[in-house]
């Protein structure tokens, strides 16, 4: 087949789409893919996942089980646990998770897994795509040997790219279709061969030279996030010995129209992104003997942060002359973000851990969350009765989902310690009339 005719076909032919890993990439992957019009066919280890798919029904919040259900009706949808099936795929797409181990360096053990049953279905003709975040290098390194193994050439018997995926959970507007989608190929026909199947389903395909500017795009994205977050929790800290509310700072800041991004303190990192991904490059650089100072320096201060939070039930505590031993601490939200069902990661758990550490009683209650099983450690949600709010000692805010009644939690508490000032209108508008004595606003503690 000429070069021509490899990329007609994944531009227009019909291709068969597999995806490796059905979780918060996978799933929403799959259903664009879908959707315009390209078989899918899912690969999950997970059996309990595949069923869900194969039933028409998603584990994913952000994927309307409609959607799985429509893209099932059509016959353009499957799922399977058994990866000699992916022999079927024309594209396989690898979205499996990248995580830290004990030691916190990287985890590519379910990469490897994944390129190890694709290098014995591989076949001329494929693309591959690694779509899990990595360190740079891996593409290249860890997946292209497994399929070189066959005695294939890359960029002529099959394609190799990697593609980050940037999908927000829980984001409104940006999504798998409408985010553009940065791609780098081992050659340049690997590269054209993903733009053009991407194309299919992404609005916008952004190609650079390599697959290692492809993956370390996606470390400085999060990178970026980690430091800018860490420096405004610094920031907080640093107003709050000072006596200045670092909210009116950030906002009088962000009035200007030039060179300032505005990010927001809050209760600590969380998901499987961002307090993880800079460690693959930490890790990697500490192979070729450099530090990544700004990264071990903004996962040090973000770190810090749920212990402030708990110190600032203490303080509003200590205010109400109570000891934080015996006390009863409702934590509002555990999931690591507002209006989603990831715990993974979450602040939520510190801050749980180091209340009972110091003899508290504390719960937590979240809508999306019904219980938290993290290292040993385990919690079952309340439920946010009226009774819950009004006889806990203090409240703490640390995930403020939509679908909290603010006023309701404002009024409600005795203590409120709102990690994410989102009551701040609020406490402006009732403040003095409330019935609780002390509002820690926004981390800064105030009467
Ligand atoms: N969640 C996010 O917001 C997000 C955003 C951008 C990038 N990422 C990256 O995408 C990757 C996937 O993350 P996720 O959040 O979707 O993870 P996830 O845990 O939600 O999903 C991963 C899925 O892969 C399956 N799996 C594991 N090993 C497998 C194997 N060998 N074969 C088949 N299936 C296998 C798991 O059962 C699970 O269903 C990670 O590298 C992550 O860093 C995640």
């Amino acid at each position: 087949m000429s070069d021509s005719e490899t990329l007609e076909r994944f531009k227009t032919g019909n291709v068969t789409f597999g995806v490796v890993g059905l979780g918060y990439v996978g799933l929403p992957l799959a259903v664009e893919v879908g959707k315009a019009g390209l078989r899918v066919l899912g690969l999950d280890v997970q059996p309990q996942v595949v069923e869900t798919v194969n039933r028409g029904d998603s584990h994913i919040q952000d994927v309307p089980a409609a959607d799985v259900a429509a893209l099932r009706d059509a016959g353009v949808l499957e799922a399977t646990t058994d990866p000699a099936r992916l022999a079927e795929c024309d594209v396989i797409s690898i979205c499996v998770p990248t995580p830290l181990g004990k030691t916190r360096d990287p985890d590519i053990s379910y990469v490897l897994d994944a390129g190890r049953v694709i290098a014995q279905v591989l076949r001329p003709g494929q693309l591959v795509v690694l779509e899990s975040t990595t360190y740079p290098g891996t593409t290249r390194e860890v997946l292209l040997p497994l399929f070189e193994e066959r005695g294939f050439t890359v960029g002529t018997d099959f394609f190799l790219c990697f593609s980050p995926e940037r999908v927000d959970p829980g984001n409104p507007v940006w999504h798998t279709r409408n985010t553009p989608k940065v791609i780098g190929g081992i050659t340049a026909a690997c590269r054209e061969a993903g733009v053009a199947v991407y194309e299919r389903f992404i609005d916008e395909m952004v190609p650079v030279s390599s697959p290692e500017a492809a993956e370390m795009t996606k470390l400085l994205e999060n990178t970026f996030r980690a430091v800018n977050i860490a420096l405004v929790n610094e920031t907080a800290q640093i107003a709050d010995r000072l006596g200045v509310d670092v909210w009116e700072v950030i906002e009088a800041a962000a009035t200007k129209p030039f060179g300032f991004m505005k990010f927001t303190p809050g209760p600590g990192l969380g998901g499987h992104c961002i307090p993880i991904d800079p460690h693959y490059l930490s890790w990697k650089m500490r192979t070729m003997d450099y530090r990544t100072r700004f990264i071990e320096l903004a996962s040090e201060v973000n770190a810090e942060m749920p212990r402030f939070v708990v110190g600032k039930v203490q303080e509003a505590l200590n205010e109400a002359e109570k000891p934080v031993k015996g006390s009863r601490v409702l934590v509002l939200g555990a999931a690591y973000k507002p209006n989603i069902d990831d715990v993974r990661e979450s602040p939520a758990i510190e801050i749980l851990s180091e209340l009972g550490r110091l003899g508290a009683r504390a719960a937590y209650h979240d809508p999306y969350i019904p219980e938290i099983r993290e290292d040993g450690r385990e919690w079952t949600g309340v439920d946010l009765t009226d009774e819950a709010l009004s006889e806990a000692d203090c409240v703490v805010l640390v995930t403020d989902h939509k679908v909290f009644d603010l006023e309701r939690i404002f009024r409600l508490s005795r203590i409120l310690v709102d990690s994410r000032n989102a009551t701040a209108s609020i406490a402006d508008r009732l403040g003095a009339g409330s019935p609780q004595r002390w509002i820690v606003k926004g981390l800064a503690l105030g009467s």
